[in-house]
This record gives C-alpha cells, structure tokens and sequence, in this order.
C-alpha cells in the first residue's frame, strides 16, 4: 500500500515537471513570434526576400513547438489557430513577391488575436496559458 502511494505520488511529480517544461518550452517559442513578425514588414519593403525568408523560418520552428502544445493536450481550437499559423509562416517563407508575402503575413497575424481571447491569461509582463 505505502509502496503504491509512493509510486502514484512519483508519477504526478515527473507528470508536473513534464508539463512544466512543456509550457516552459510554449512560452519560449512564444517569445520569438513578435520580433520575427515585426522584421518581416520592412524586409518586405526593402525586397529583402532572404530576411523574409529567415523570418518566416523562425515563425515556421515556433508554431511547430506551439502546435505539438495543443495538439498534446487535445485542444481543438488552439490547435486549428496554430496550424494555420504555421501554414501561413511557411507559405510566407517561399513567397518571393510583395503582394504573396503581404497576404501571408496578414493570414498569420490573423490567428493572434483569436486565440490570445482563448487561451492567453495572466497579465503583462507574465502572461500564462491557459
Ligand atoms: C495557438 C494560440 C496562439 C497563437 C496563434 C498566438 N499566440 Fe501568442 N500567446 C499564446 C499564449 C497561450 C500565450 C501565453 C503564454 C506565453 O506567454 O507564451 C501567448 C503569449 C504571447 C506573447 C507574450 C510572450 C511573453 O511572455 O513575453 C506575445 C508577445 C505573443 N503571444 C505574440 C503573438 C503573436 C504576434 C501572434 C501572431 C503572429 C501570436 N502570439 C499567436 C497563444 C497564441
């Protein structure tokens, strides 16, 4: 009996330091999002096609970490505004015109704000996931 309250209460601990390490991993990903975002304007500007390109690189990496996040935990709404953020990151990463890498752009910061209402708690500068 002790023996099984022993292992039970050794599961949840390493089931907590799981996730928290998942959010942890969430949270860093997240952080990258908004300066990859706001150099793809004037890189678009300047026809800079290859600071497009690695931009979206990173929007593409950050929203693969974000999507495995929700898809982990089964949540459908979160993991339909991640992929297609994802989807959106890569096509902007082989657009090669203007017009192309605008509408990319504005398919991505489409899924900002929707799922921010959803699932973004806490208040600045410590935001939570919720
Ligand atoms: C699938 C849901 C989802 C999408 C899509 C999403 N976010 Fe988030 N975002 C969150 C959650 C949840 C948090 C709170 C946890 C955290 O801070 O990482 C967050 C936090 C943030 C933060 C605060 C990070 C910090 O702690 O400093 C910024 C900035 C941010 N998001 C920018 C963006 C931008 C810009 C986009 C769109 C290009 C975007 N997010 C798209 C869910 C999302």
């Amino acid at each position: 009996m002790k023996r099984t309250l022993f292992l039970i209460s050794v599961v949840s601990v390493f089931a907590a330091l799981l996730s928290a390490q998942d959010d942890a991993a969430y949270m860093t990903a997240m952080k990258t999002v908004n300066p990859a975002v706001r150099a793809v304007n004037p890189a678009i500007t300047a026809k800079d096609n290859a600071a497009v390109a690695a931009a979206a690189k990173t929007l593409v990496d950050a929203f693969t970490t974000i999507n495995a996040y929700w898809t982990a935990k089964k949540t459908d709404d979160a993991i339909g505004f991640s992929a297609t953020a994802k989807a959106a990151a890569s096509d902007l990463a082989s657009a090669t015109d203007s017009d192309a890498q605008t509408a990319a752009l504005k398919k991505l910061q489409g899924t900002c704000q929707p799922c921010h209402a959803a699932h973004r708690g806490g208040m600045p500068p410590t935001f939570q996931i919720k």
